[in-house]
């Protein structure tokens, strides 16, 4: 087996003073990243501020490790330039990028602001949309990226009372399917990670022996394997207590009807054949869905599409 390294690589960590994003940063740093440790240092609803990228700076350097910490909002933009300008006058490049900062507000949605909504589509969808818009340049003309979003089961699969994240969460996929195809040509690899682990956005949710399980670093075993040389592209790769799965998405065969049968009635005749699972497929991307019941008009209507 070949030890994965990161000599001459410069990694961002966004939200690296706590829990997963400390544990990722540690384990960079361990394994010869130089990086830049990000965190606004607030509590877990996003508000305040404080020393918590400082604190993991020094943990890296005790330990032997090259860092140094930047208190960037990552829903800033100019908080954002500055960071990635001062890790590239430091250091020169960016090769990493895992976007981890979050925060929580959780609500039933009838009882949630939209100043709340709004807070964690911020934090997650676009602080990670300013943090990689940031970098991606940097990327292409290095002809080397990789990027991390930090999804969730609670949007891939949904969680109650976590409208405003699980939308976020789910939004970051979104973002890397998009990101995958864009990067490829410039090797640049994008994938998410859906975590499980005791970090003090947790620690209320799940009794001791559980959080006893559910470490950190088991996950960030599967980050850095994400950022690594050899990483894969477009994997929503989920990690906790040492378990490793991937989240896939598939489509359904689905049917055809022909014009005459185009009615709500018949879509609803027809609902066990179109979601029934036998040949479902993964689309590599959105065109294969149009070029898929294209072909099936086609063939019933005896129409070529050239
Ligand atoms: P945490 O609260 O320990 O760490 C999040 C860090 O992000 C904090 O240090 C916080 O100060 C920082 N942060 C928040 N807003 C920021 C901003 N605007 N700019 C810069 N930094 C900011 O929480 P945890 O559990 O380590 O979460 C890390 C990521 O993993 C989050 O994106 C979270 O949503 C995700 N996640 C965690 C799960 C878990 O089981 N712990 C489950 C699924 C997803």
């Amino acid at each position: 087996m070949t030890e994965i390294r990161f000599e001459n690589r410069v990694a961002i960590v966004t939200g690296a003073g706590h829990g997963l994003g400390r544990s990722h940063a540690m384990a960079l740093a361990a394994r010869g990243a130089k990086v830049v440790v990000n965190d606004l240092g607030g509590s877990v609803d996003g508000t305040g501020s404080g020393s918590a990228a400082e604190d993991v700076v020094a943990e890296i350097v005790a330990a032997g490790g090259e860092a140094m910490a930047h208190r960037a909002n990552v829903t800033s933009e100019s908080d954002v330039a500055d960071m990635v300008d001062q890790a590239k006058s430091k250091w020169g490049r960016i090769d990493i990028l895992v976007n981890n900062a979050g925060i929580l507000r959780d609500k039933s949605f009838a009882k949630m602001s939209i100043e709340d909504f709004r807070a964690v589509v911020d934090v997650h969808l676009m602080g990670s949309a300013i943090c990689t818009k940031a970098v991606w340049e940097t990327m292409r003309e290095a002809q080397f990226g990789r990027i991390v979003m930090t999804s969730s089961s609670s949007g891939i699969y949904g969680n109650f009372g976590q409208a405003n994240y699980g939308a976020a969460k789910m939004g970051v996929a979104g973002f890397m399917n998009v990101l995958h195809l864009e990067g490829a040509k410039y090797g640049i690899k994008v994938n998410a990670l859906a975590p499980v682990a005791a970090t003090r956005m947790t620690e209320d949710l799940m009794p001791p022996a559980a959080l006893e399980m559910l470490t950190p670093e088991s996950v960030t075993a599967g980050l850095v394997y994400l950022v690594s040389d050899d990483a894969p592209s477009r994997t929503i790769l989920c990690a906790g207590a040492g378990g490793y799965a991937a989240t896939k998405v598939y489509e359904t065969e689905g049917i055809y009807l022909p014009p005459e049968e185009q009615t709500p009635e018949h879509v609803a005749a027809n609902f066990a054949a179109i979601t029934a699972t036998d040949g479902q497929k993964e689309f590599q991307q959105g065109g294969e869905q149009g070029i898929k019941f294209l072909g099936k008009a086609a063939a019933h209507l005896g129409v070529s599409l050239g």
